[in-house]
């Protein structure tokens, strides 16, 4: 079986992708490390804990990761993500707090351990900022050669979600991505060209309220609330994206996308800055990211409500 990292600023989807790498019987989820972004990187660490636990994976240890992008001292919760992600970052749903605290061990050595530890059967799915991999690879260098990463983040062939060019994750730490996109490790780009046609819907939730489980209700509520707040924010979309968990069914069944073969770098200067864009400096260097642009997206959410569902119905 596949090993799974999950790097995750929980969050909404961030917690759905958790149900979803759970749920997923090709795929071990062997940690996941924390960041910041929807929420502070403590209160992602506690949301993480708290659904392990509601969903009957309380073995499954949170790393601490690091609290802010690398080239600033601090970080605050941006109205938007409040808005959109409720003050827990869990739509303000009711969820029992774990007695489980994190590990010692940082994120970033849990990451360099981790890929020497399980190589290529690895796959590393960031889906908030990408702070704690660019750390990573900065302390070792050779990760870049042993990891494959699939991240939720960017937009290629559609504007962003924080400005027309950038999208919430990449904005946080525009630097971290570019140094993780330039690095040569293997990185598949799961960005809102794909994330934003995978819709979920109150015809959806209403099928884990039927369950009658604590999680099937946490799910609905938590969801409900996401699905709320993209009425206001992207009106006309008719659902909320699943761009986390999209990032997990790449990372576990990549033929759920079409991909294109691309070097990518972020702008880092003027009003693009955030943007995800083909590298001009390697265009004919050999290719090792893909973005994903097109979703087989009625497969993909047939995949999701299964697994989740039976998930939450035992729970
Ligand atoms: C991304 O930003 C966060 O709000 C979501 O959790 C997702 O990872 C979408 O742009
Ligand atoms: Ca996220």
């Amino acid at each position: 079986t596949r090993k799974l990292i999950l790097d995750l600023d929980t969050g909404i989807d961030d917690a759905l992708a958790i149900a979803y790498a759970l749920g997923s019987p090709e795929a071990e989820l062997i940690g996941i490390t924390t960041t910041y972004g929807n929420v502070l990187v403590e209160d992602s660490a506690r949301n993480c804990l708290a659904v392990l636990d509601l969903l009957g994976a309380p073995h499954v240890p949170v790393y601490p990761g690091l609290p802010h992008a690398l080239a600033r001292d601090g970080f605050e919760v941006l109205e938007i993500s409040a808005f959109i992600h409720g003050r827990n970052g869990l739509g303000d749903a009711a969820l029992t707090p774990s007695p489980r605290a994190v590990e010692g061990t940082s994120a970033v050595d849990f990451i360099i351990e981790a890929s020497r530890a399980h190589g290529e059967d690895l796959v590393y799915v960031p889906t908030g900022p990408l702070t704690n991999l660019a750390a990573s690879l900065k302390k070792d260098p050779g990760l870049a050669e042993r990891l494959t990463v699939v991240l939720m983040g960017g937009a290629l062939t559609v504007s962003g979600n924080v400005s027309p060019w950038s999208e919430a994750n990449i904005s946080q730490d525009p630097e971290a991505a570019d140094a993780v996109l330039r690095s040569g490790v293997s990185a598949t780009m799961v960005g809102l060209d794909v994330t934003l046609r995978t819709l979920l819907t109150y015809e959806h939730t209403r099928r884990w309220r039927e369950l009658g489980t604590a999680a099937g209700d946490f799910l609905a509520d938590m969801t409900d609330y996401y699905i709320r707040a993209y009425e206001t924010t992207a009106p006309g979309l008719g659902g909320c994206g699943l761009h986390d968990p999209l990032a997990v069914g790449v990372a576990v069944d990549p033929s759920l996308v079409t991909m294109l073969p691309i070097n990518l770098a972020v702008d880092l200067e003027g009003p693009t800055r955030g943007r995800t864009i083909g590298d001009v400096e390697r265009l004919s260097a050999p290719r090792t990211s893909r973005a994903a642009v097109a979703v087989d997206a009625e497969r993909f959410l047939t995949e999701f409500m299964s697994r989740v569902t039976a998930l939450a119905r035992t729970r």
